[in-house]
């Protein structure tokens, strides 16, 4: 098994038991993320739901919170736990949340029966809007380009 793969297991095994974790009294559907820093850290997040459903915060938002909370802006690896079949994919907020940390990385797509699928930010999200679009004259500046 070589060093990835075994860093993939590991993801998984926090996303699934994150997942039990979820505050999801609203749809039942309990969601756990896992996110790999590039420095190799990684991080869990689950789904926290509110009685004001808008207010619902998705697992894998909370896992790029935890990772940026700890320093982390540079992400390689996501695995998200869903009870889905086939495993559920992530939301267009949370393609676009990933999309601020990572150019392009690996995302799993998990449930508790063992399903897996395997694609890619740049598969779920093609031409991304990012901070690059905003070096435009008149529109805000990327973070990287501040001084
Ligand atoms: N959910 C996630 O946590 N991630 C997704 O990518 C899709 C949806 C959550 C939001 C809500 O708490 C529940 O799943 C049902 O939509």
């Amino acid at each position: 098994m070589s060093d990835e793969q075994g860093g993939t297991e590991e993801l998984v095994r926090m996303a699934l038991a994150a997942r039990a974790r979820a505050y999801a009294p609203y749809s039942r559907f309990q969601v756990g993320a896992a996110v790999r820093a590039a420095d190799g850290r990684a991080f869990a997040g689950v789904n926290v739901e509110n009685a004001s459903y808008g207010l619902c915060l998705c697992a894998e938002r909370s896992a790029v919170a935890a990772a940026v909370a700890a320093g982390a802006t540079a992400l390689v690896e996501v695995v998200v736990a869903t009870p889905a079949s086939p495993p559920g994919s992530p939301c267009g907020m949370c393609r676009q949340t990933l999309a601020e940390f990572a150019r392009d990385l690996p995302i799993t797509l998990v449930n508790d029966r063992g399903e897996r699928v395997s694609t890619s930010l740049a598969e779920l999200l093609p031409r991304a809007f990012g901070g690059a679009d905003l070096a435009t004259e008149g529109a805000g500046v990327p973070p990287r380009s501040r001084g």
